[in-house]
């Protein structure tokens, strides 16, 4: 036992091997099967159908209520894990990133090593002293702006009145999944690595393969010959940065192993994507909040606090990272008990966003978000909080919002599929078969 153990839970409650059980089959391996390093349509689709994510937060819910709310310590053999059930845990885990709550978990290591293996997220110590302030001035974290907004504006534009030129034209005047995604996919090469990317695809499937691997964690052995292709492919851009791309803000030099740095970028813009594509389809069925956002997206601000709040929502009801790992660094005292240090920590998002005690927990409630982008202590926490809080928090938003302001600034948009209720959205959005039929306001001739 460490001598330095420190109190940082008044109590920690030892769930029984039964419950622990129902945790790993309910909670954890649906989170898993859905693919957590790249989401695999089919458990997607089957998660949706048979509300997996929903029994998910009743099974938490089942926890608290016969537990009580401090953490619950789930001895599971070789690798026992805290689950965390009260939002004032959250933030105090949060806030006590890296130290001693790190966030270079085991099961991170396992699934990053097959495509970055030396990411900030996996790094711990002077390592990460050294990256992390290198990501927040690449992606401009403290600002609410990105100072090259202007450009991926720009970007964003371009690619996407592409798309809604083509709708009734060369395409049916429908959007899914794959038209949307294909052009994300050649924004996100061109704010990542520059115009010159924009059509290297190859570089994307490379990825996806990679983090399709990922998803089998330790199971699978990691591809080094691809690994090396990809990371060979990704430093040919970083020989010569372009102008306005994130990564001519990155220092120059190999010490960052700025391949594995720029591998996470590309890789969580997925993400952002993803929250676009459920925004635009929660929004064509809300009139209220269409109305607003579409009144940004036609005005020439760049900063659109509505529609940024529109995304932080459709991040709260469905998170993108839905389980945020820590592993303790020491021993803990908690009450009687010591917790033991390599003893993982599990915050389980949608069970604090959907709380049903929360009178918005199912629907779209713009306005708690104020000018925030994490509310830790109500345990809402999309890009997470603290210290280790994505250094993106502030750029997804804007470049989101502004591909969201695209399609409303020139198209009405109906929800084909799947049917929404907003005053009861569903716990499960699976953007695979999300399809919008767009009706581009073209000017007459
Ligand atoms: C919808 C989009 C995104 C969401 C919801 C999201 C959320 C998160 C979350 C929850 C974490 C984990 C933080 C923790 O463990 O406490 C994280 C880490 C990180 N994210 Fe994001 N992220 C998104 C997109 C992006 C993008 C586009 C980038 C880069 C361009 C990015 C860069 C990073 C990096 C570098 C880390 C590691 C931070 C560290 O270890 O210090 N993320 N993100």
């Amino acid at each position: 036992m460490n001598a330095r153990s420190h109190a940082i839970f008044p109590k920690v409650n030892r769930a029984g091997w039964i419950d622990t059980f129902r945790v790993i089959t309910t909670v954890m391996a649906p989170t898993v099967a859905k693919g957590v390093i790249i989401r695999r349509p089919a458990m997607e689709r089957l998660a949706e159908r048979r509300g997996f994510d929903t029994s998910a937060v009743k099974q938490m819910q089942r926890l608290k209520n016969k537990y009580g709310a401090a953490p619950l310590l789930l001895p599971i053999p070789f690798r026992p894990q805290l689950l965390i059930l009260d939002p004032a845990d959250v933030a105090t885990v949060l806030q006590s990133s890296p130290e001693p709550f790190a966030a270079a978990t085991a099961e991170k290591h396992a699934a990053l090593a097959h495509f970055e293996p030396k990411n900030v997220l996996i790094s711990s110590g002077p390592r990460r002293a050294k990256l992390r302030p290198a990501h927040e001035h690449a992606l401009a974290t403290a600002n609410r702006l990105h100072p090259y907004s202007l450009h991926f504006k720009s970007v964003v534009d371009a690619e996407f009145r592409q798309v809604l030129n083509g709708i009734g034209f060369n395409r049916p005047d429908e959007l899914d999944w794959p038209a949307f995604s294909q052009a994300w996919y050649r924004v996100i090469r061109q704010i990542v690595l520059g115009e010159r990317a924009r059509n290297d695809i190859t570089l994307t499937e490379t990825l996806n393969e990679l983090r399709g691997r990922a998803n089998w964690a330790f199971a699978a052995p990691v591809d080094q010959r691809k690994l090396a292709l990809f990371h060979r492919q990704v430093g040919g851009y970083l020989a010569e940065p372009e102008k306005h791309s994130l990564i001519s803000r990155l220092p120059d030099g190999d010490e960052l192993a700025p391949e594995n740095q720029v591998a996470q970028w590309l890789f969580a813009f997925d993400a952002a994507g993803i929250t676009v594509m459920r925004t635009l389809a929660v929004l064509a069925c809300h009139v209220s909040c269409w109305v607003k956002a579409v009144e940004e997206a036609t005005g020439a601000d760049l900063d659109r606090p509505f529609t940024r709040s529109c995304l932080l929502e459709v991040l709260r009801l469905w998170p993108t990272t839905p389980v945020i790992l820590r592993q303790l660094t020491k021993d803990i005292k908690a009450g009687g008990r010591i917790i033991a240090r390599g003893t993982g920590v599990i915050i389980f998002a949608p069970f604090f966003h959907r709380d049903p005690a929360l009178v918005y927990a199912n629907r779209m409630e713009p306005s708690i978000w104020g000018r925030n982008d994490a509310l830790p202590s109500a345990g809402l926490v999309p890009f997470s909080a603290g210290p280790i809080i994505c250094p993106a928090h502030n750029l997804v938003p804007t470049i989101a919002s502004l591909a969201v302001g695209t399609f409303l600034s020139a198209a009405d948009i109906v929800l084909l599929q799947p049917s929404l209720t907003v005053g009861n959205l569903p716990g499960t959005l699976n953007h695979f078969d999300i399809r919008l039929r767009l009706t581009a306001r073209r000017k007459e001739k």
